[in-house]
């Protein structure tokens, strides 16, 4: 315990003691002309229209189809919807990349981190070819994290559990069908390739119990910048591995030496989404970790948190949230800051795990600037 207290207060010092070098204000404050004339509040229905013909739409999220909602039993197949067959193509690589301005070497799945989204609606089948193309002799696997697999036990993609694992130079088809909907992402499960970089999120369409009107993903994840297997021999002698830096949708800017050959000042940046005020946006958050939790916040803006995994909840406000590791939550923000003192906003994100019997620290001292809105 004693070791582990240090580690931490090591990391909150470390990271804190970093100040983050271009990590300034965002730009782009100033009067605008509708600052006199507030836009008026979209007609949001705020109750659910449960009646079949109800569809689909902005207004009117809890809806689906005219046949199915909010309230289908999503744990029997025959009730879903029937969806189409949606294909995908993965080839994994080992690759150089430098998502927060420091390279380093990973493995990718289609040459990119992170990997593509797949996406489509609820009921849909996914059909997912996965080629193992690494030249560092490692199989590898694809789990589809929190899908159900009722009847497809053998597609879970657990290696060592559920399927050997793809070995060099060969593939193989994974096909499930979506029978619940909302966030989620995929990743390697061949021993610790997740994280060093097979990962990617995952889309599913459905109802929402809180209305929106457009979306945007949000991947946040702590990352490395030393091998995970690399790591894990430190782990096994005690500590456990403390990360380097932090992603929003596979982007940061990590405060570099510039006398490291590995320091690129050309890469690395923010990760940026866009509101038009008035909007209402449902993020959808993803915790692709794997030490750290996150706690996530916007400054100026709240939000209603309307589904936790795979799961519509009863929605409720507030300002911030704890994603645990592998954990997704849609929340629905609603662009009504007051854009007359500023139109830029910091995403925040920090460590706020304080393990049992640390002092009580104010989470980590780390910069908790990570993104722009
Ligand atoms: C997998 O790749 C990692 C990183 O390149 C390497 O350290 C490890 O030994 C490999 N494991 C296997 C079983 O190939
Ligand atoms: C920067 O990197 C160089 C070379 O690796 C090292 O000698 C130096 O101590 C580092 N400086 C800081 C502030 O970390
Ligand atoms: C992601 O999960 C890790 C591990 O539980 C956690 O430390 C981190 O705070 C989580 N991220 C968010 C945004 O909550």
């Amino acid at each position: 315990m004693r070791l582990q207290t240090f580690l931490w207060t090591l990391l909150a010092g470390s990271l804190g003691a970093n100040a983050h070098p271009t990590a300034s204000q965002p730009s782009g404050s100033g009067q605008k002309s509708e600052c006199n004339n507030p836009a008026p509040t979209p007609p949001y229905g705020s109750s659910y229209d449960r009646s079949p013909e109800c569809w689909h739409s902005p207004a009117h999220r809890a809806c689906w189809d005219g046949k199915h909602n909010l309230w289908t039993d999503y744990e029997d197949l025959s009730k879903v919807p029937k969806g189409v067959v949606r294909k995908y193509e993965f080839t994994i690589t080992n690759g150089e990349i430098a998502p927060d301005g420091y390279a380093v070497s990973k493995m990718l799945v289609n040459g990119q981190y992170p990997g593509p989204k797949i996406e489509g609606n609820w009921g849909d089948t996914f059909e997912i070819t996965v080629k193992n193309k690494l030249t560092n002799g490692n199989g590898t696997s694809l789990h589809f994290h929190g899908i159900q697999q009722l009847g497809t036990n053998r597609m879970d993609g657990a290696s060592g559990i559920t399927q050997c694992p793809i070995p060099v130079g060969k593939s193989m088809t994974y096909k499930w069908r979506a029978n619940q909907y909302g966030t989620s992402w995929y990743h390697s499960h061949f021993s610790l390739q997740y994280t060093d970089g097979v990962v990617g999120p995952i889309v599913i369409h459905g109802p929402s119990s809180v209305n929106y009107d457009e979306e945007y993903t949000l991947m946040l994840t702590d990352w490395f910048h030393t091998s995970a297997f690399t790591l894990f021999y430190n782990e096994v002698h005690g500590a456990p591995p403390i990360p380097d830096s932090k992603l929003l949708n596979g982007k940061w800017k990590f405060p570099c030496n510039s006398t490291d050959p590995r320091c690129l000042s050309n890469k690395g940046g923010f990760a940026d989404i866009v509101f038009e005020k008035g909007k209402k946006y449902k993020l959808r958050l993803i915790n692709m970790s794997t030490t750290f939790m996150q706690t996530l916040w916007i400054d100026g803006h709240s939000f209603t948190v309307a589904a936790a995994d795979f799961v519509p909840i009863e929605p409720y406000k507030t300002d911030v949230i704890n994603v645990a590791i592998g954990q997704r939550y849609d929340v629905i923000v609603e662009a009504k800051a007051d854009t007359c003192e500023q139109t830029d906003f910091w995403i925040n994100m920090k460590n706020c795990l304080i393990p049992p019997g640390a002092p009580p620290v104010e989470c980590s001292a780390e910069d908790a600037r990570t993104g722009i809105v």
